[in-house]
Parts: C-alpha cells; structure tokens; sequence
C-alpha cells in the first residue's frame, strides 16, 4: 500500500529530498500529500514547489500559543489524510495534547545520534565534543518528551576519524537519507507495535 505521508520540515530539507528521491526510484512506497513549515525561508518549500507537493505554511506568530499552532497542524494533517508523519528538521517540539493523541505513533522522527546519547539540538557536535568514537541516528515515535520517544531504527556510524563536527554531521546526514526512506517504506509493508518503550515490526502476511 502506497502510505499517505506529510513531512514537516524548517530548514534545508536534505531528508525530505532523500525521500522524495527514493520515492521515484521507486524505493520507498510513499506518497508526500503535503509539507508543513513554519519557517517561511525554509529551503525545503523550493524542493516541495519542485516536486509538485503542497505547502502549508504554520508560522508561530500566528497563534497565541504552542498548544494552538499543533491544533492547526493536526487540522492539516486531517485534511490531507496524513497516515504517517515524518518530521525532518522540524524545528518546534510537539506541544499539542490533541495532536499527539490523535497520531499517537504515527509522528515519526529522525535524530542524528544514537539516543538516548546527545538528545536536543547540535547532537553532532555534542558527540564529537565528548569525543564518541561511534554516533550514528535514531528514527524514534515521537512523544510529549524531547528525543526519548519508542526507537523504531538506530544505526551507528564511525565518527573516530573525524577532525571536526561538520564531518561528523556529514558522515550520519549520508546514513539519515538512506535509513528515512527505508523506515517510512517499511511502514507501508507492516505495522509497529508499540509496547512501552518496545517496538516490534510486524510484516503484513
Ligand atoms: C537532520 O540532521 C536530522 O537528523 C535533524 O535535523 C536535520 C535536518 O536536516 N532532525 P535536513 O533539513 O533534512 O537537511
């Protein structure tokens, strides 16, 4: 089955490429319905307007609170029939109760560590600043906590080579873009069980 996906992206949109790329190929079987931003610059809104995705542009000023602003994404996330979310560099943490609820285990997102080492942001530069021999990523559930959602993938990556934490986040971003589109394909071909804090793959028959 063809999975329905948006991705909320704020920035360059590297990984939001990647899938769209992996789709053609015809790797990953997914559909991108819509991107949602909140950051009016953000590069990933060319690469949507390139690939004939629609744009909806949520930006925190326009809502007197947090809590507001995700009411209005899970309004988005209805209205496109989002049955996965896929945050890729999104750059504001989920705060809404009703959103969280209503796609409970179906927010997906990719962290550039292997957590719960060096959560929050500038992960890379955390690990190569306490001098970790091995990084990787994380592609996790997302809950009403920061990066400590149940862990779908992690994979390690060899960071003892590095002279500086841009290589560091170059060596994992070339792992990030293969692994999102696997795991967001996998999701068309099965189904996570979540128990606690354990994830199980389940294959359709
Ligand atoms: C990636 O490193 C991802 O792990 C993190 O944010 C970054 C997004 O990069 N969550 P891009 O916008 O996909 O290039």
């Amino acid at each position: 089955m063809r999975i329905p996906i948006a991705v909320l992206a704020s920035g360059r949109g590297s990984n939001f490429l990647a899938i769209l790329k992996a789709i053609k190929a015809g790797k990953c079987d997914a559909e991108v319905k819509v991107l949602i931003t909140n950051n009016y610059d953000a590069a990933a809104i060319t690469i949507a307007r390139e690939h004939n995705v629609p744009v909806e542009l949520v930006e925190r000023k326009g809502f007197k609170s947090r809590e507001e602003l995700d009411v209005r994404i899970k309004e988005l996330l209805d209205q496109y029939r989002a049955e996965l979310v896929v945050l890729a560099g999104y750059a504001l943490l989920l705060k809404g109760k009703a959103l969280l609820d209503a796609y409970r285990n179906r927010i997906i997102n990719i962290h550039p560590a292997i957590l719960p080492a060096f959560p929050g942001v500038d992960a890379q530069k955390q690990a190569f600043d306490y001098g970790a021999k091995v990084s990787g990523l994380t592609i996790h559930f997302v809950d009403e906590s920061l990066d400590a959602g149940p862990i779908i993938y992690q994979e390690a990556v060899d960071i003892g080579a590095c002279r500086d934490p841009d290589e560091v986040a170059a060596l994992i971003l070339k792992r990030e873009h293969e692994a999102y589109a696997k795991v967001i394909h996998s999701f068309s071909k099965g189904k996570y069980a979540v128990e606690g804090r354990r994830v199980t793959y389940l294959p359709d028959k």
